[in-house]
């Protein structure tokens, strides 16, 4: 696996790559590997014939009191996890090389998906994953770039951008990759004390009950959400900062009665365990994680 961490040489790369005629696929990450991450890489190692994955702790992304600086770093367990897994080549590089001084243009998401859940609860937060998904996109040039359903509004807005910025590229929504206890994979699960992980599986449990409710014929979205909210405050130690019942694409909220045949419907939650801010969805309208 190729090491590059210098923007210039991986313009250079992905000139090299399109002259080739290679079919590139492309995963972004910010490392803390897991076997979600794992997932994408696999899944673009089985539909291109170059797989790029980037390691980037995007500073834009984070708020004032968030995690940058102790957001978990280990590039050399990354490096290895990326190479056996089939990645051709690593891109990772520094703040100062993506926002050099005198940056200031940026990518704003501005509209009906961007007006609440994890973007009101996290001002500025898609700004920063919106300018840098696009400059990765401009750097890697990829056929296809593969994001997880894990982080839904992130995927939807992603797929929103390259649609109306007309970006080259198709994206790839794959699906969650959880725990044998069902909590949903995450960097950011090693921030959590042994009695925060024990209760944390909690939360895929009551989304899931969520969906076995809206099986058994339940169509009152408030009645589902109460469940779910119930089940949420069980847990020791949580709190849920929104649950919420979506259209996955536009994250407008499903409050009328739904329809006997259930539209695409995606339970959306972010659970504080004590200092730890988890996400979890699950589609009610069909199977899978
Ligand atoms: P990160 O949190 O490292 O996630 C990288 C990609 O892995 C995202 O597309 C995310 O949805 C996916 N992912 C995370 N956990 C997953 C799981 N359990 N199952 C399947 N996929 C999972 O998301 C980001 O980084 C950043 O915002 C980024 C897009 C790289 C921009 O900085």
């Amino acid at each position: 696996m190729k090491l590059v961490t210098a923007i210039e040489s991986m313009a250079k790369e992905r000139d090299e790559l399109r002259r080739a005629g290679k079919r590139v696929g492309f995963v972004p990450t910010m490392g803390a590997l897991h076997a979600g991450h794992e997932s994408l890489v696999r899944r673009a190692r089985s539909e291109c014939d170059f797989v790029v994955a980037s390691v980037f702790v995007n500073p834009l992304q984070f708020g004032a009191g968030e995690d940058f600086s102790r957001y978990p770093r280990d590039l050399e367990g990354d490096r290895a996890k990326l190479a056996a897994c089939g990645c051709d080549l690593l891109f990772t590089t520094t703040p100062g090389a993506m926002y050099p001084h005198g940056f200031q243009t940026y990518v704003v998401p501005d509209g009906p998906l961007v007006a609440r859940y994890e973007a009101s609860a996290r001002p500025g937060h898609f700004r920063g994953v919106a300018t840098v998904v696009l400059k990765l996109l401009h750097l890697v040039g990829p056929d296809r770039a593969y994001f997880g359903r894990k982080d839904a509004q992130q995927s939807a807005v992603v797929r929103r951008m390259v649609a109306d910025l007309n970006a080259p590229v198709a994206i790839v929504v794959a699906p969650t990759v959880r725990e044998a206890d069902g909590l949903a994979m995450s960097s950011r699960n090693a921030y959590l004390s042994p009695a925060e992980r024990a209760a944390a599986p909690a939360i895929h449990r009551a989304l899931a009950s969520a969906r076995e409710r809206a099986k058994a014929g339940e169509r009152d979205p408030a009645r589902l959400l109460a469940a779910i909210d119930a089940d949420l405050r069980a847990i020791p130690g949580g709190s849920a900062e929104y649950v919420a019942l979506v259209d996955p694409d536009t994250f407008e909220e499903r409050a009328a009665r739904l329809p006997e045949r259930l539209p695409p419907t995606l339970a959306v939650t972010a659970v504080r365990l004590g200092a730890t801010r988890l996400l979890d969805n699950l589609r009610l309208d069909e199977d899978g994680p």
